[in-house]
C-alpha cells in the first residue's frame, strides 16, 4: 500500500482517488501519525497544506523514521517541508502562483518524469516557493516562475513537486503518479472492485461465522452495496430491515423493496409513515424535524430488530471519508447541519458494529456495486437525505403537503430521465415553500403554492454549483407541473450555488 501523509490540503482526498484509480490501495494519515516502515508500505505521499511552512505552527513531523526507507513524493507543501528540514531555503514569493503553468524544462531521465512531455500543464497553488535546495538535491523540472518545480534527492529516493499531480488540469499528473507507483516504489496494481470483493467477503466470513447481523436499507447505494457483500458472505444470516419513513419519493418504498427482493435478499419492508407523520405534527423548525426523525427511526429500527432472534451484529455503510481523521487547522469546525441521521443506533441496540465499506471511496461503493450486480436503478440515483421529503416542505409537514410534493418531485425527476439529463446532474429535487400566491387559470383567479426546483453539480456535496439546465427543459417541466398538480400554481428555478447556499433549503 501507499500512505498518503495529510497536512490539512484540500485535495488530499483527491490524492487518494487517483492512486486507487491506478488500482493501488492507499491510506490517509494525519500528518502526525508517520507509520513505522515495513514491508507492506511501499511508499509515502506528503500532501499540500493551508499552512506556510514558513509559519512557526506549521505541521512539522520527524520524517527521519522513514526518510531513505521507502520512496518519499512531496506534493507542494510535501516538498517544501522536505527541503526546508533538510537545509534548504523557502520563501514566501511575493504573488501567490495559483493555476495553469507550463513545465518549460523537465528531465526525462528522471523515474518521475518518464513519458511525460516537455512543455506539459500543471496546476500551481501556492504562496511559498523552493528558492535553494540543499546538497545531494537535484532540479528536475522548471517553469517559467518557478525554477524548482520538481527536485530529486537520488540517494534518498525523495521527490518533491511544487505542482498538484491529482488535480485535472494537469494533464499528465496521473501518468507522473503511475511513474511514482510502479517504476519508483514497485506497487503491484491489485487493487479492483473483483479483488476487494474476494477478500472482504472472506474476512466477514470469517468474522461473522455462524452469526446474524442486522441492516437497515435506505434504498441509498451505500446500504444496498453493504448488503450485497454481506449477502455474499453470510447468505440468509444477514437480516435487512427497510423502513419507510412516509418521507420517500413517490412509489420509492415499493419498487425499490422490489428490487431488493430481486437481488435474493433478506428484507423486511416496515411501514412507519404514519408514526413519522404524527410525531413530525406542527414541526417546522429544520433541525428539530432532523432529530425526530432520526429518534423515530432508531426507534422503529430497535423494535424491528429484536424481533429477530440472536442478533449479534449491525452493519452499517459507513465510507473512507467518514473514518479519516481530519487535519484540521481552523479548529473544529461549526455543524452547519446535522447529518447523523442515525448516529445512536449502535449505543441504543448494545451490538457488535461492522462495516463493510469502510475503506472505499463513494465511486468505489458504486463500482463494488456493479460489480456485484447492483440494478442501475439503484445504483446510479442521486443522493437524497436521510429525513426525506421532511427537509424539503419548508414549515409544517402534512400528509397532504408530502403527497403534493411527490407528485411534484416525480414530473421533475422523470423529466430528467426522459431527457438525458438525469446522469449528468448529481442531485435534483424539488422544495415546496411556506408561502402562497396568487395566479390565474382560465378564468379564476388562484391562490396556491409555490415549488422551487433545484439541480447541482457537485462531487462530495461540500461544495456544489446550480446546473444550467435548458430553459425549454424548465418551461415544459413547469408547465407540466403547473397542469398536472393541483395546488401548485408557480414553478421557480433555484440558481444559488453551494457555498454560499446550501444543497437543501432545510
Ligand atoms: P446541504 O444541504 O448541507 O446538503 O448542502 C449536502 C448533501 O447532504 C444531504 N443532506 C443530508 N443527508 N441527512 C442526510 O443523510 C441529512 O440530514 C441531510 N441534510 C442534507 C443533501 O441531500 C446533499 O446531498
Amino acid at each position: 500500500k501507499i500512505i498518503i501523509l495529510d497536512f490539512g490540503s484540500q485535495y488530499t482526498q483527491l490524492i487518494a482517488r487517483r492512486v486507487r484509480e491506478l488500482n493501488v490501495y492507499c491510506e490517509i494519515l494525519p500528518y502526525y501519525r508517520i507509520p513505522e516502515p515495513d514491508d507492506t508500505t511501499k511508499g509515502i505521499i506528503l500532501s499540500g497544506s493551508p499552512y506556510s511552512v514558513t509559519d512557526e505552527k506549521a505541521p512539522a513531523p520527524d520524517l527521519t523514521k522513514v526518510l531513505g526507507k521507502v520512496p518519499l513524493l512531496g506534493v507542494c507543501y510535501g516538498a517544501q517541508y522536505i527541503a526546508k528540514h533538510s537545509g534548504g531555503i523557502v520563501d514566501s514569493s511575493e504573488t501567490r502562483e495559483y493555476g495553469r503553468a507550463n513545465l518549460e524544462t523537465l528531465d526525462n531521465t528522471n523515474p518521475l518524469f518518464k513519458n511525460i512531455d516537455k512543455g506539459c500543464q500543471v496546476w500551481m497553488s501556492h504562496g511559498d516557493t523552493i528558492t535553494s535546495l540543499p546538497k545531494g538535491f537535484d532540479v528536475v523540472a522548471s517553469t517559467k516562475d518557478v525554477k524548482i518545480a520538481a527536485y530529486h534527492l537520488p540517494i534518498r529516493n525523495v521527490f518533491g513537486i511544487q505542482f498538484h499531480p491529482e488535480v485535472y488540469h494537469t494533464t499528465q499528473g496521473t501518468q507522473m503518479l503511475h511513474n511514482f507507483l510502479f517504476d519508483i516504489c514497485g506497487c503491484v496494481p491489485d487493487w479492483s472492485p473483483a479483488s476487494f470483493v474476494a477478500a472482504t467477503v472472506e474476512e466477514l466470513r470469517n468474522t461473522l461465522g455462524n452469526d446474524k447481523v442486522v441492516l437497515g436499507l435506505s434504498g441509498g447505494v451505500d446500504s444496498s452495496v453493504a448488503a450485497l457483500l454481506l449477502h455474499k458472505a453470510i447468505g440468509p444470516n444477514l437480516c435487512c430491515i427497510f423502513v419507510n419513513n412516509g418521507l420517500l419519493r413517490k412509489n420509492e418504498f415499493d419498487s425499490v423493496l422490489d428490487s431488493y427482493k430481486h437481488l435474493g435478499l433478506n428484507v423486511k419492508g416496515v411501514d412507519a409513515s404514519e408514526r413519522f407523520l404524527k410525531e413530525l405534527d406542527g414541526v417546522s423548525e429544520p433541525e428539530a424535524k432532523r432529530k425526530i426523525i432520526g429518534r423515530v427511526f432508531i426507534e422503529v429500527f430497535d423494535e424491528e430488530a429484536h424481533l429477530i432472534k440472536d442478533v449479534k451484529w449491525l452493519a452499517q455503510g459507513t465510507i473512507y471519508p467518514d473514518v479519516i481523521e481530519s487535519v484540521s487547522v481552523n479548529g473544529p469546525s461549526v455543524t452547519i447541519k446535522s447529518h447523523h441521521n442515525v448516529g445512536g443506533l449502535p449505543e441504543k441496540m448494545n451490538l457488535k458494529v461492522i462495516e463493510p465499506l469502510k475503506l472505499l471511496f463513494k465511486d468505489e461503493v458504486r463500482r463494488v456495486g456493479k460489480e456485484l450486480g447492483l440494478p442501475e436503478n439503484i445504483l446510479g440515483r442521486h443522493p437524497f437525505p436521510g429525513p426525506g421529503l421532511a427537509i424539503r416542505i419548508l414549515g409544517e409537514i402534512t400528509a397532504e403537503r408530502v403527497a403534493l410534493l411527490q407528485e411534484v418531485d416525480d414530473i421533475f425527476i422523470n423529466a430528467l430521465k426522459a431527457n438525458n439529463l438525469y446522469d449528468s446532474v448529481w442531485q435534483a429535487g424539488v422544495m415546496l415553500l411556506p408561502v402562497k400566491s396568487v395566479g390565474v387559470m382560465g378564468d379564476e383567479r388562484t391562490y396556491e403554492s409555490v415549488v422551487a426546483l433545484r439541480a447541482v453539480q457537485s462531487t462530495d456535496g461540500m461544495t456544489a454549483d446550480w446546473v444550467h439546465l435548458p430553459y425549454e427543459f424548465l418551461a415544459r417541466v413547469s408547465n407540466e407541473i403547473i397542469n398536472k398538480v393541483r395546488g401548485v400554481n408557480r414553478v421557480v428555478y433555484d440558481i444559488s450555488s453551494k457555498p454560499p447556499a446550501t444543497i437543501e433549503w432545510e
